[in-house]
């Protein structure tokens, strides 16, 4: 059994949701009367495995977000779980940074505290894949992710480049096919990704300091393409060698992205309370 009390969950929700297009923070969007951020915290309180969490915001979510998780009713609901709110960044992967530095001093003298990191954005995460995805990486050497097997055939692709004669308007927007990775071997990732503090740190740190060398020097090639690409922590944790473990995911810890999705939620969240 793991001890909840060394579980601290992030929950990145600083982003703005361009995307979705509404006017309003993504985490703030209501889904059937309650916001995205509630439905995440609701679901990481209702997985039992989670101590202490805390949510990233930006600057001018903050009021909003304090009001959420000061509401009696919502305390009520989440605890024992805590909730604390702290600032994010600009990027994704600097909000998260920001909370692996707060989580810090709390898990003083337990390194091997396990950190989840949770997208606000996969506001109907089952609780039980929560307890899932813990249960495993505290089994694992550095941690685990849920994945999902790809529906469509993937295309690794390149930009068209110069018009050639061949090329007309027409093609605009058109990219050129590489080649297409076989899809048994693709997963999609989805959050909680859940990890050891120290080795996490560790991780951000480097991607962090490759990432400030090859903005000093924007001519030298430091292979930092894709290091740049970094869109889930998991990918941080790879490129500095940690095995990451892949355990089945869910279709419920889908990201509203689009209004699609959003669209999408309503109706599997009908279908789930019904
Ligand atoms: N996020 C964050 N800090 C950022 C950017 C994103 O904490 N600087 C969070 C978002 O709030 C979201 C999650 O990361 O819960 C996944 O990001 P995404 O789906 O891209 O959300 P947004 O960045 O808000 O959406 P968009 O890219 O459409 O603006
Ligand atoms: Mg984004």
């Amino acid at each position: 059994m793991i001890n909840t009390e060394h579980v601290f969950a992030l929950v990145a929700a600083a982003g703005s949701g361009t995307r979705l297009g509404f006017d309003t923070p993504k985490a703030f969007v209501e889904l059937r009367g309650r916001t995205l951020l509630e439905r995440s915290l609701d679901a990481l309180a209702e997985s039992q495995s989670v101590g202490h969490a805390i949510v990233l915001v930006s600057p001018d979510m903050r009021q909003r977000a304090e009001d959420i998780i000061k509401h009696p009713e919502n305390k009520l609901a989440w605890a024992p779980m805590g909730v604390g709110i702290e600032l994010g960044g600009s990027e994704r992967v600097d909000s998260v940074y920001a909370g692996l530095l707060k989580v810090q001093p709390l898990a003083a003298g337990r390194p091997d505290s396990l950190v989840l990191i949770h997208d606000a954005a996969r506001c109907l995460v089952p609780p039980r894949l929560v307890s899932e995805v813990v249960t495993a990486a505290g089994d694992a050497p550095s941690g685990a992710i849920p994945v999902v097997p790809v529906a469509d055939t993937i295309k690794v692709i390149e930009p068209l480049g110069v018009p050639t004669g061949h090329t007309t308007a027409r093609l605009d927007g058109a990219e050129r096919v590489l080649s297409t990775p076989p899809r048994s071997t693709l997963r999609a990732a989805q959050t909680p990704q859940v990890f050891r503090l120290d080795q996490l740190l560790d991780a951000n740190e480097r991607y962090l300091n490759a990432m400030e060398i090859g903005s000093a020097h924007p001519t030298e090639k430091h292979g930092l393409d894709s290091v740049r690409e970094a869109t889930d922590d998991a990918s941080l944790m790879e490129m500095a060698g940690y095995e990451v473990v892949a355990v089945p995911g869910h279709h419920l810890a889908m990201k509203i992205t689009t209004e699609m999705d959003y669209r999408v939620a309503e109706m599997l969240l009908d279908g789930r309370e019904n």
